[in-house]
C-alpha cells in the first residue's frame, strides 16, 4: 500500500522566510554546515513518519477541528542554538501559549486517532543548519517574527537535492470553511 511521509507543520510568511534564509545562510557559513533550502524553512508541530494512503483522510478532520479552535497568534523566534549531529536552530525564548495549545489540542486528536506521537517535550524551532563542524552556542539573536494565520499538513518526498516539502491540506486558524484538500 503507499505511503507519505507527513507532517503538520506552520509556515513562515514571505518577510519572515526571507530573514530565516539570511540567518540560515549565515549561521551555515559560520559553523560549516549547511542550510536547508529557503522553501523549506518551517516550524513543525508534529511529524507523523511514513502514514498510509487509506489513513491520511483521518488527518482532515484533525487539521481542521484543532486549526478552527487556535486563534492566530505572533510567532517570535529570537534564541540561536545547537543540538547533536550538527544540527543548528532558532527557537522562541518563550513559546506562545496559542502555540502550545495547539501543538496539545493537536497531539491529543493524533494519539485518540491512533498516530504516533513524540513523549519529548515539544521544543518549537526551525532547523537552520545541518551538519555543523564547529558547535553552535546558544545565545539570543535579532528576532524573527511572523502572525501565525494557517496550520499546515505536510508531504515530505525524497529528491537527490534533499526533501521536498509541499502541503497536501492547510486550514486557516480560528476561521471555518477555509479547507483545501488537493486530490
Ligand atoms: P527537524 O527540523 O528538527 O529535523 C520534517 O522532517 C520535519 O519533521 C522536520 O522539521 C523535522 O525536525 C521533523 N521531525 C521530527 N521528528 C522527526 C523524525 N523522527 N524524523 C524526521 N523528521 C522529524
Amino acid at each position: 500500500m503507499s505511503s507519505q511521509r507527513l507532517f503538520f507543520a506552520l509556515w513562515p510568511d514571505a518577510p519572515a522566510r526571507a530573514a530565516l534564509r539570511t540567518l540560515a545562510n549565515d549561521v551555515a557559513a559560520r559553523r560549516e554546515g549547511r542550510a536547508p533550502r529557503e522553501d523549506n524553512l518551517h516550524v513543525t508541530l508534529a511529524f507523523l513518519g511514513d502514514v498510509n494512503a487509506d489513513r491520511i483522510a483521518r488527518l482532515e478532520p484533525i487539521g481542521a477541528t484543532c486549526a478552527s479552535a487556535c486563534a492566530p497568534f505572533l510567532l517570535t523566534l529570537d534564541a540561536l542554538g545547537g543540538a547533536s549531529r550538527g544540527i543548528a536552530w532558532l527557537a522562541p525564548r518563550s513559546v506562545p501559549p496559542s502555540l502550545a495549545a495547539l501543538h496539545a489540542a493537536l497531539t491529543g486528536a493524533l494519539e485518540r486517532e491512533d498516530f504516533p506521537v513524540e513523549r519529548r517535550r515539544y521544543r518549537p524551532h526551525v532547523t537552520l543548519a545541518r551538519q555543523c563542524t564547529l558547535p553552535v552556542r546558544r545565545h539570543a539573536v535579532a528576532p524573527v517574527a511572523w502572525r501565525v494565520e494557517r496550520l499546515s499538513l505536510v508531504a515530505s518526498r525524497p529528491s537527490p537535492q534533499g526533501p521536498v516539502y509541499s502541503d497536501i491540506a492547510t486550514w486557516p486558524l480560528c476561521e471555518a470553511g477555509g479547507t483545501t484538500m488537493p486530490r
